[in-house]
Parts: structure tokens; C-alpha cells; sequence
């Protein structure tokens, strides 16, 4: 029997290194120290953990800033994709001659052959001299389809007699997790609900699509792409091509945003690549709008069936989760993980399916699987309290898990969560909730909801920066990340001057290059926790150099002097000092100090945590919602640069709310394809939606994690947003909606089927 084609995963691979950020993973030969450095206070910090605006601010909103977009050469070329108009096809031929035929085409390549599976599979790519000829050049090659039936609807797919999108099946089991006897624990319960929670496809659309641009000089490749991973897409494009990853160059300066859709190595990526050796000039191919809504991936949907029991006074005795989760061809996201972890809960069962249809892969959006867990098990939790008579948020402290696993694993090293409800519930104002869910009465409802959330965000260990002081009193930072508009330069100049006795302007940054020192992918909440103790690893060495020398020059111990206002002075009597820039004339030559972000003990775990309150405004007779505030509270260790920090919070719930209420990528039965691959039809928030939204920190630092105390936040901002929202609309109507986007359509009909009740 032939082996069936292997399913794109690309959340296992996301996972992995999600998860293992949490444990214990020493790189080969690393001179890491074992244990993080102890660590200042707080307010001993000039610049970590003050606002600092970006350093590269003024650069990206005058339009300096150059984008992979924005890069020309003189005998640059342009590519393009011709992709399958089928959703499922035998794909019989193709004929470039028509295309090559064509003056101003220098190169056609065929890119696939056999089983088409969704619409806009890539079949073919041509380079021309412009855009309108390598177009013009598209639609003369000749390709041979034999259509076949295909699905686009999970429901459908599962169906007996669907057409078949995976040789496997349409529905395959991906995941068993189970701890207790989940049947002992409903008989144990007072209380016991089932429900089900739906979330739908959500399109990443980055305002800048995908794109890349290659270039050949020999044997070596430069390649510029719109990425979040420098360093595994060389890693990936050495293996497409079957070339040392020594001859490959990534570089990505600026980019307008990923989300977990620029996580991959892009087919356009490795064809630019080959049309560029094929040419032997630059290349570049940008997606489209369209192409970007169709063919790099989306958030997956879950169709999770949830029951949990509690005993009167809210104590959770069981739970259960059966989610079908569709990521068009590839497998969808796994979501288990809130479930199983977010509270002390003895008997657990959780059953995931990965459920196929003809559409492209789903891809890692931002939170994968948690944000659509959180949907359930939160909107669980209210309808559970609410079955109790319970305010919701003493139900989840009755739950509280100071361990992993639900409270069953080991513990974690800190768990800054009651401080974030604290803070949360105060400021929203928690007692103006319906203390019965559509207690309210009126056209125009009020209600006030909650969502909690945990994620990993602890960082890479292996992580790799150098500080390079210069002899004419300049400081260079090289590290081989990258910003995926996040402020990644900000936080690594905050770091090395707070370090150096610096200003976070004096720091000249360099990343989004896959030469420098090593660092992981911009996903995870990785990049903060990852990169900012290596920055600090290496400035702290560096200093150490900078006190030495001014041992000498001051006539003091090196002990007693401290590096601050660009100068290195006596700790006694600060009159008695040097310039940096001074001390740095005795340096014979650059010297490079190399920072490693440390490993961290297996014997605790780590996460992120907070908490989002939204208050909401429903119309009963429209079914419009209108969120009027959003007050989110979270535990990411200490923050490093509040300004960037709750930056990412206000994307986070605006990203949210927007899932909430908007986003849903449609496809047509029919023809296979998407119906609104573009911002008309595919609706994303805009600033008049957007509520008032406080961002507000816990402030725990977290000594075990690494030198800083620091995690993550890209992720945690985008959790519990949607969740937290259709919470409140619930405790406005007394009835759930239950599925996301909640349109208008979805919230009347609600309202029916509360109205239907007996
Ligand atoms: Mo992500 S889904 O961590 O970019």
C-alpha cells in the first residue's frame, strides 16, 4: 500500500517549541550559566520596567523604515504564482511554453504535480520584468486539470460518502488527555452542564503580506523576508534547496506583522529562491491581499463540546472536552491545553479530532488552540456559576491550581493570578455585573463578563547575544532575532543601557539577521524572555570589563563603582569619576562580550497568566454588540518596557474583540474557495469599534526564570479577549451565543432560543 502524503502540522512543530520553553533545555556546549543572576528591585531600574518610547518609532511612522515590500534592485524581476481555481483536482499537465514565449519572461518553473487539494494550491511560478508581464505571463501557461468533488464544510466532511480530503479520512482522533475517572466525578457533582462552543476561521491579514526577495551572489544566497524566524527559515530554505545553511542569509529589518502566519517557510519563499538561480538575478515576490487570505493559513475552528460538574460550593469534580478541529488540509490546532491546565480539577478526560476539508492549511494565530479553549472553558465557568449562584470570579479562585496540570503536576515558580483579579475586578468595577445573567431589562442591555488565561511565555534558553564596545565609545548589541513590530530593538536598548549606564538612544541595535548570535522564532511570547536575559548576560560582562578598567583610572575596587549617566563613578563620592566615552579610548580594539540566556530548573513550572473583564453594550433588536471597555490584568514577570508592553495588550484585546464579533474567513460550497478574501468582505475592527481597553501588570518577578524575571506577552493579551467579551454579553442577555464571530444574526438568534425556553 503506498504510504499516504504526510498532513502539514504545522501547529505540532509550534507546540514544541511552545512547550518546551518550560522545561529545562541546555544547548549543546552552552556556557550558560546554570542560574540566573540575582536581581535588582524594581525601582533600582532607571529604564526596565519605565515607558520608553521605540527607539525605531520615528523611523516606522515616517515611512523610513525599509519593508521587504519597499526593497528594489536595478535587475530585480518579479515573480508570481498560478494557483489551482480547484478545491480538489488531478493535476494531468502542465505547459510553460506559452509563458516563456513571452518577451520579458526569463524564467517558468512547474511547482507541483499529482492531487490538487484546495483552491490556490501553488502549480506553477513564472519571473518577468514587471508585475503586469509575469501576470500577463500566468495566464499563458496551459495546465490540464481532472476536477474532482471536494468539501469545504467540516460538518459536511464528516459526513458518510463526503469526498475524502486526507487518505486517512476526513476525521481523525489527535489527541487523548486524561487524568482521574471523569464518570466518578459527575456523580460527585451537584451541578453538572454540557455545551457547546464554536469558533470560527480567523484570517491572520498582517498589513503586510507575505513576501520575499532572493538574491544570489555564487554559491550564496541573501534572501529578505517578511518573517517572524530569521534563523529557521535559513535553516528551512538551506534544506528546500539542498545547500549548506552556511551559504544562506536571511534578513528581515522591518515587518508589518506576522501573528503566527509568518512563522513558516513560504512556498514563495523557496520559489524566488530557485527562479532567482534560474535567472541568475534578484527576485521578488509579494503576496497579494487576496493570496494572503486564501493560501498562508488562518486560526483553525474548534467545535468544542464541554461538561463540567461542581459541587454547590463551586468545587470542579469533573470535565470533559470532545473538540472536532478543522485546519482545512492540515490538522487543526490542539486545544487541550487550558482544560487541562487552568484549573485544580481531579478528573479530566479531553478527545480531539482533526477534522479535513479542501482549503488550505491552517497556520499558528497568535495563542493557537488557547484562545479558542478559553472561549469554552471560560464561557463554561460563567454558565457554570451562574447554574450555582455563584459570582464567577469566586468560582474560578474556589478552582485556583498552584501546580500544573490542573494542580497535579509540579508547581509553579510564581502565579501572579489573584494579584491580576484583584486588579481587574477593581478597576472594572466587578459589583456592577448582573448578578443574575440578564438581570437587566430595556432595548439596550448592559452586562459585564470575565476570562481568565495561562500560557507558557518563558523563553528559549540557548538564547544568544553579544555586547560589542567599541574604542571610540560606541555600543553595538548584535543578536540574531528579529521584531515582528513588537519593539524588539526598544527592549534590547533598554536592557544594555540600564546596564551600562547608559540612554537607550546611545545603543546601536542590530538584528533581523540570521548571521548573528542565535535566537529563537518570534512566536510563543518568546522574544522578550528569550533575547532580554541574553542582552543582559552580555552588558553584564561588559560592564564588569568597563568597572575594571575604571578600577585602574579612579584608584578604587571595582566593587565600589557604579556605571550611570554615561559615566563610571565612585559609589561613595560621585564626584569622583570617568566618562565612558574616556575609559572606552584604553579599549586596544572592539571587544565583543557574548551573552547566553540561562536554563532554568526543571523542578517548576512556568507560565503567564491574567485576566480580562469586558463591558458590553447589546441591542435586542439589532443584536448589535457594542463593547464599551476592556480592563485586562496580566503576570508576565517583570516588564521591561511598559510603553511596548501594553502595546501588545491593546492589540491583543482589539484582536480579540474583532474575533469576537467580525472575523470568519466564508467559503462557497460550491466553487471551494473563499468568498472574502479581502478587508470589504472580511470584516477586521477598526478604530471606530475599538473600546477603552486599560492594560494593567501583576509586577511578579520571577527570580527562577532568568536574569530579568521576565516572560512573555504576545500571546497573553489575545487569550481571554474574545472569551471575556462573549462572557459579558451573556451576563447582558442571560443567554449564551456560544459561537464566534457573535453577528447580529447570531445574537437575535440566541435571543430565540432563550425566548423558546420553557
Ligand atoms: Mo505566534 S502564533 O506565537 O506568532
Amino acid at each position: 500500500m503506498k504510504t499516504p502524503p504526510p498532513i502539514d502540522d504545522a501547529f505540532a512543530e509550534y507546540a514544541e517549541l511552545a512547550r518546551t520553553q518550560g522545561t529545562q533545555t541546555a544547548t549543546p556546549g552552552s556556557t550558560a550559566p546554570a542560574a540566573p543572576a540575582p536581581q535588582p528591585k524594581p525601582d533600582e531600574f532607571k529604564y526596565i520596567g519605565k515607558a520608553t518610547p521605540r527607539v525605531d518609532g520615528r523611523m516606522v511612522v515616517t515611512g523610513a523604515a525599509r519593508y521587504t515590500h519597499d526593497l528594489a534592485f536595478g535587475d530585480m524581476l518579479i515573480g508570481k504564482i498560478l494557483r489551482s481555481p480547484h478545491a480538489c483536482a488531478d493535476l494531468v499537465s502542465i505547459d510553460l511554453s506559452g509563458a516563456l514565449a513571452l518577451p520579458g519572461v526569463k524564467a517558468a518553473l512547474k511547482l507541483k504535480e499529482g492531487r490538487i487539494r484546495w483552491a490556490g494550491e501553488p502549480v506553477a511560478a513564472v519571473a518577468a520584468v514587471s508585475e503586469s508581464r509575469a501576470e500577463e505571463a500566468l495566464a499563458l501557461i496551459k495546465v490540464e486539470y481532472k476536477p474532482l468533488p471536494h468539501v469545504t464544510a467540516p460538518d459536511k466532511a464528516m459526513e458518510a460518502g463526503a469526498p475524502l480530503v486526507q487518505d486517512q479520512g476526513n476525521v481523525i482522533k489527535s489527541n487523548d488527555y486524561a487524568r482521574g475517572d471523569v464518570e466518578k466525578g459527575f456523580k460527585e457533582a451537584d451541578v453538572v452542564l454540557e455545551r457547546t462552543y464554536k469558533t470560527s476561521w480567523e484570517v491572520h491579514q498582517p498589513t503586510e503580506t507575505h513576501g520575499s526577495v532572493a538574491r544570489w551572489d555564487g554559491d550564496d544566497l541573501t534572501v529578505w523576508d517578511s518573517t517572524q524566524a530569521v534563523q529557521s527559515i535559513r535553516d528551512g530554505l538551506a534544506r528546500a534547496l539542498s545547500i549548506p545553511a552556511g551559504r544562506v542569509k536571511v534578513l528581515k529589518h522591518y515587518m508589518g506583522g506576522g501573528f503566527g502566519s509568518k512563522l513558516n517557510l513560504g512556498d514563495y519563499t523557496v520559489t524566488a529562491a530557485k527562479l532567482a538561480k534560474e535567472t541568475g538575478r534578484p527576485v521578488k515576490i509579494t503576496l497579494t491581499r487576496r493570496e494572503n487570505s486564501i493560501c498562508v493559513g488562518y486560526r483553525p475552528t474548534a467545535w468544542m463540546t464541554v461538561k463540567a460538574g461542581a459541587r454547590k460550593d463551586g468545587t470542579l469534580t469533573a470535565l470533559s472536552v470532545k473538540s472536532y478541529n478543522c485546519g482545512g488540509v492540515g490538522r487543526g490546532d490542539r486545544v487541550s491545553e487550558p482544560y487541562s491546565d487552568m484549573y485544580a480539577c481531579p478528573n479530566v478526560k479531553i478527545e480531539e479530532f482533526s477534522v479535513f476539508v479542501n482549503a488550505c492549511a491552517s497556520r499558528a494565530t497568535r495563542a493557537p488552540g488557547h484562545t479558542q479553549a478559553t472561549l469554552g472553558l471560560e464561557g463554561m465557568m460563567e454558565e457554570l456559576a451562574a447554574a450555582l449562584g455563584m459570582d464567577p470570579l469566586a468560582l474560578r479562585m474556589k478552582n485556583f491550581a498552584a501546580k500544573d496540570k490542573g494542580d497535579t503536576g509540579i508547581p509553579y515558580s510564581t502565579k501572579g493570578l489573584e494579584q491580576c483579579y484583584k486588579l481587574g475586578s477593581e478597576k472594572i468595577g466587578w459589583d456592577r455585573r448582573n448578578k443574575k445573567p440578564g438581570g437587566g431589562s430595556g432595548k439596550v442591555r448592559t452586562g459585564l463578563g470575565m476570562a481568565s488565561q495561562i500560557w507558557p511565555g518563558a523563553g528559549a534558553p540557548g538564547t544568544l547575544a553579544d555586547v560589542k564596545l567599541y574604542p571610540d565609545g560606541s555600543v553595538e548589541v548584535e543578536c540574531g532575532t528579529q521584531d515582528i513590530g513588537t519593539g524588539t530593538r526598544t527592549h534590547i536598548a533598554v536592557v544594555a543601557a540600564e546596564t551600562l549606564g547608559l540612554e537607550p538612544k546611545d545603543i546601536i541595535v542590530h538584528i533581523g539577521n540570521s548571521d548573528l548570535p542565535w535566537a529563537p522564532i518570534s512566536g510563543g511570547s518568546m522574544t522578550t524572555p528569550s533575547v532580554a536575559p541574553a542582552v543582559r548576560d552580555a552588558a553584564l560582562k561588559a560592564a564588569e570589563h568597563l568597572k575594571n578598567l575604571a578600577s585602574k583610572k579612579l584608584g578604587l575596587p571595582p566593587a565600589e563603582i557604579v556605571l550611570e549617566n554615561r559615566k563610571a563613578a565612585s559609589k561613595a563620592d560621585p564626584t569622583k569619576a570617568i566618562e565612558l566615552k574616556e575609559l572606552a579610548r584604553g579599549l586596544p580594539r572592539p571587544l565583543p562580550f557574548h551573552g547566553e540566556r540561562s536554563n532554568y530548573p526543571s523542578t517548576f513550572a512556568f507560565q503567564t497568566f491574567g485576566v480580562q473583564f469586558a463591558e458590553v453594550e447589546v441591542d435586542t433588536e439589532t443584536g448589535k454588540i457594542k463593547v464599551k471597555k476592556v480592563v485586562a490584568a496580566h503576570d508576565i514577570g517583570r516588564v521591561i518596557n511598559r510603553q511596548t508592553a501594553e502595546s501588545q495588550v491593546l492589540g491583543g484585546v482589539v484582536q480579540g474583540m474583532s474575533a469576537a464579533l467580525f472575523e470568519e474567513k466564508i467559503m462557497d460550497p460550491r466553487t471551494g474557495t473563499m468568498v472574502n478574501p479581502n478587508y470589504h468582505d472580511y470584516k477586521v475592527a477598526t478604530a471606530m469599534d475599538i473600546p477603552e481597553i486599560v492594560p494593567l501588570f501583576a509586577d511578579v518577578i520571577d527570580e527562577r526564570l532568568n536574569n530579568l524575571g521576565a516572560k512573555g506577552l504576545g500571546e497573553p493579551g489575545r487569550i481571554p479577549a474574545s472569551a471575556c467579551i462573549a462572557n459579558a454579553v451573556y451576563n447582558a442577555l442571560g443567554v449564551h451565543v456560544r459561537e464566534i464571530p457573535m453577528t447580529p444574526a447570531r445574537v437575535l438568534a440566541a435571543l430565540k432560543r432563550k425566548e423558546a425556553r420553557p
